[in-house]
């Protein structure tokens, strides 16, 4: 087949979007960018722990802002992966909770351009994440695809219409349960749910895990030993 008489979803077929200059060329300066964490996260989690030891309330939204320049991403390794089950199953509706500079959405946008498109539903709690994620869409060309919903997920995801083929799960780790819960009447079956950081949140996720490995709630599912622990779950239907 020729470039010269493919249709454009040959020509799509035929390749790959990570392989595109403008979405490399974003997602190296981002993953670049977030090495820096290695310094920053540990500030921020110090004056998190610290204003909890003053006897404050530490609220969601103070977390995201004290954490307004710290990445948190996945990792490329984790990012192939997600573009490669996203393209496994041809999905065209993907939903993220927590998007931040928008990393994994880069990676999940590559995978629904390649599927002929669709839409790439984010969700910031930090406002000036957001805008950076949304501006990272532009410059890798995904505007058209991508929205990235500011506010709480519980309620920005809430709208969002289905059938919904994959959500990543990469936000603060209380809330992947109730978002997940938001989302689930609207996962068409077969769908595909990912969650990040299984190992470092042990205790925390446990009910999630359970949640997803009880066999009682529509799904089937396993932990991942790629990077942190990925919870990957295939929704059955009950
Ligand atoms: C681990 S980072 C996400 C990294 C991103 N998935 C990536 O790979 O680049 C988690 C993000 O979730 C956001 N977040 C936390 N709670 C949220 C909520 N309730 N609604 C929306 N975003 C939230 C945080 O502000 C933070 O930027």
């Amino acid at each position: 087949m020729t470039a010269g008489n493919g249709t454009r979803r040959d020509m799509q077929a035929a390749g790959s979007s990570l392989q595109d200059a403008r979405v490399r060329g974003v997602l190296e300066r981002l993953h670049r960018s977030a090495r820096g964490d290695l310094f920053r996260l540990p500030r921020a989690v110090v004056g998190n722990a610290l204003t909890q030891l003053s006897g404050r309330r530490l609220t969601p939204e103070m977390r995201s802002r004290a954490m307004k320049d710290v990445y948190i991403p996945i990792s490329a390794e984790q990012g192939k992966f997600l573009y490669l089950v996203a393209r496994s199953i041809g999905a065209r509706t993907v939903v993220e909770f927590g998007t931040s500079f928008g990393i994994s959405t880069l990676y999940l946008a590559a995978a629904v351009r390649d599927a002929g498109g669709g839409r790439v539903i984010g969700s910031e709690l930090e406002e000036s994440k957001q805008r950076q994620a949304t501006a990272n869409m532009a410059e890798a060309g995904f505007s058209d695809l991508v929205e990235v919903r500011l506010g709480d997920a519980v309620k920005t995801l809430a709208t969002v219409e289905g059938p919904i083929d994959l959500v990543l799960l990469d936000g603060w780790k209380d809330l992947y349960l109730p978002v997940l819960q938001v989302l689930t009447p609207k996962l068409r079956k077969g769908a595909v749910v990912l969650a990040d950081n299984i190992f470092t949140f042990r205790k925390a996720l446990r009910p999630y895990v359970e949640h997803m490995q009880s066999g009682r709630n529509g799904f089937q599912s396993t932990t991942l030993t790629i990077a942190d622990g990925f919870e990957y779950s295939v929704y059955v239907g009950e």
